[in-house]
């Protein structure tokens, strides 16, 4: 049992250790002195002041007073279960990771799903993007794919990460708002980053609110690599379906809903997974290329901006997860859980996608401070549930024993049983042919920011484009400063003349304002109806505006 709090987990090295709980019938202290009076502090007398002696009162007090941890930098209000991924296809021709290679192997998945922009107390249905955050427990170590519900990202390059978040997070001066994108200084980042207006036109759609988070999409954005055992790379990106079809809310049931129920989608989730009837379920899909397709592409593949159409690589279903088992405890479990991008396995290797490359050091350097420092990976929720040895030792919060004199390697002393050493089958990067001079120039490559953002847009049903024009009115009718306003419909007319013109009406703009300089001519990309959501959504709630499938 991995979660503790009523059970006795094995320790790093093999051992029982004890967790309080254990359905012990007597209360006692932490450190197991039984206590009599739970009711009433040691008093100088029966009216007098509180003894600094009454250790029990001030152990429990100590306690409380430090039950809280910083919240995540960004995705703090989020919702996880547990389950399992089966393989259902092998992609022993492409890669070496276990998980991808063995038909019909369950693999323990932790999965936790988020909005990004609210603190931790804020509501389920703002308008933003979601995490979709998977942990898997591999034979192999874990494996994180930690992606979102829209399979393009605002930023080309990990550097503008702080600044983005700065900017859509409260103003700092007032501290709102707490969960939109409605207001100035986000509008104001947004204009002048037209790298961002693909992403502009997924957060403005009606993906923004899902209706369940089992009903959306998951996306790993990057492109990642698969090796074979001969060291051969495949790209890779990966895709979540969800078994229900995507279903949204629109924006008056997302009002209504935020005032009526801040946990709408946590208690959905929690009670699809606790009826046992309507286990929140996905396809993992991949999409697959080589180099060589990829030189072919009319974008940059290492642009997380930019999504690899379906009609031009399609999607390959290899498998699915299920979520069937509710934490015992939200805050050992879904507060503690530390995703990471560069948690990979041997037979999965990154790509060189800037943005990717930034997250492989952010994750880990900021949960060594959120989770207190460099041994969180032994919380329960993070440990690997395969063996595991090395000879990292110490640090704050060090729960592991290791016996003996060796923690060092190589070594002769070897009368230690514990003899971690490094094998030929473990991991191993990517061989990738490297030349050229080092520079912060963004290659050409990266230089269309409009053509897929109309792509998106165009390949909407009338009522998806009506609801998109519709959210960007209420937005930027937010922004109090018109000069944004109008910036933002510049950028909007390279995307669609119509959807300018229907923003610009909505904000009642004198005249239509120029569009600004578009580094590359803007294409017409072939339509794609896999981007809207009407096409793929399940009609299982006709006529119904709010409430959770399962009864249905
Ligand atoms: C947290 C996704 C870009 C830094 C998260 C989480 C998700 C996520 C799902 C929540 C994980 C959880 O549930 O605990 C993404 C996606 C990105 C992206 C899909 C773009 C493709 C970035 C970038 C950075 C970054 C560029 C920084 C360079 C962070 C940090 C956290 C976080 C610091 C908090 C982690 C923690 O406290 O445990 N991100 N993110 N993210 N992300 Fe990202």
């Amino acid at each position: 049992d991995q979660n503790g709090g009523g059970s006795a987990p094995k320790g790093q090295a093999g051992e029982l250790h004890q967790q309080a709980g254990d359905g012990h019938p007597v209360l006692t202290t932490n450190q197991g002195v039984p206590v009599a009076d739970n009711q009433n502090s040691l008093r100088a007398h029966d009216r007098g002041p509180t003894l600094l002696e009454d250790f029990i009162s001030r152990e429990k007090l100590t306690h409380f007073d430090h039950e809280r941890i910083p919240e995540r930098v960004v995705h703090a209000r989020g919702t996880g279960a547990h389950g399992y991924f089966e393989l259902t296809e092998s992609l022993a021709q492409y890669t070496t990771a276990r998980l991808f290679t063995e038909v019909g192997e369950r693999t323990p998945v932790f999965c936790r799903l988020s909005t990004v922009v609210g603190n931790k107390g804020s509501m389920d249905t703002p308008r933003d993007a979601r995490g979709f955050a998977t942990k898997f427990y591999t034979k192999d170590g874990n494996y994180d794919l930690v992606g979102n519900n829209m399979p393009v990202f605002f930023i080309q390059d990990a550097i503008k990460f702080p600044d983005l978040v700065h900017a859509v997070k409260p103003e700092p001066d007032r501290g709102f708002p707490q969960a939109s994108g409605a207001h100035d200084t986000f509008w104001d980042f947004i204009s002048l980053m037209p790298e961002s207006m693909h992403m502009i036109m997924w957060l403005m759609s009606d993906r923004a609110i899902p209706r369940s988070l089992a009903m959306m999409e998951g996306f790993g954005i990057h492109s990642f690599r698969f090796l074979d055992a001969e060291g051969r790379a495949t790209f890779v990106k990966f895709h979540w379906k969800p078994r229900l079809g995507m279903q949204s809310l629109v924006w008056d049931e997302a009002v209504k809903i935020a005032g009526a129920d801040n946990d709408f989608n946590r208690r959905d989730l929690h009670d699809r997974i606790k009826s046992g009837k309507a286990l929140p379920t996905w396809d993992l899909a991949v999409q697959l290329f080589t180099e060589e397709d990829a030189a072919q592409f009319p974008f940059d593949h290492l642009d997380a901006t930019k999504i690899i159409p379906e009609e031009l690589v399609p999607l390959k279903v290899v498998g699915h997860m299920v979520l069937d088992r509710w934490v015992d405890n939200f805050f050992a479990e879904t507060e503690q859980v530390a995703f990471c991008p560069a948690n990979v396995v041997p037979g999965i290797d990154f790509s060189e996608d800037p943005l990717l490359q930034g997250r492989i050091f952010s994750y880990l350097d900021t949960q060594l401070i959120r989770l207190g420092g460099p041994n969180f990976q032994q919380i329960p929720v993070n440990a690997p549930k395969c063996p595991f040895a090395n000879h990292q030792q110490d640090g704050f919060m060090q729960m592991g024993r290791p016996k003996g004199r060796v923690m060092y390697e190589p070594a002769s002393l070897d009368e230690d049983p514990k003899t971690a050493r490094a094998t030929a089958g473990g991991f191993r990067s990517a061989t990738v042919p490297a030349s050229g001079q080092r520079t912060r120039l963004r290659p050409e490559s990266f230089a269309d920011h409009y053509s897929q953002a109309r792509q998106f847009y165009r390949s909407q049903q009338p009522l998806e484009q009506a609801h998109l024009a519709a959210a960007l009115v209420f937005e930027l009718s937010k922004v109090e400063t018109v000069r944004i306003r109008e910036a933002m419909v510049g950028h909007l007319r390279h995307i669609d003349e119509d959807l300018a013109a229907r923003v610009a009406a909505g904000l009642g703009l004198q005249g239509m304002p120029e569009p600004p300089d578009a580094a590359r001519p803007v294409q017409d990309l072939p339509l794609s109806p896999a981007l809207s959501l009407i096409g793929n959504s399940v009609p299982t709630l006709e006529g119904r505006s709010v409430g959770i499938l399962f009864d249905e």
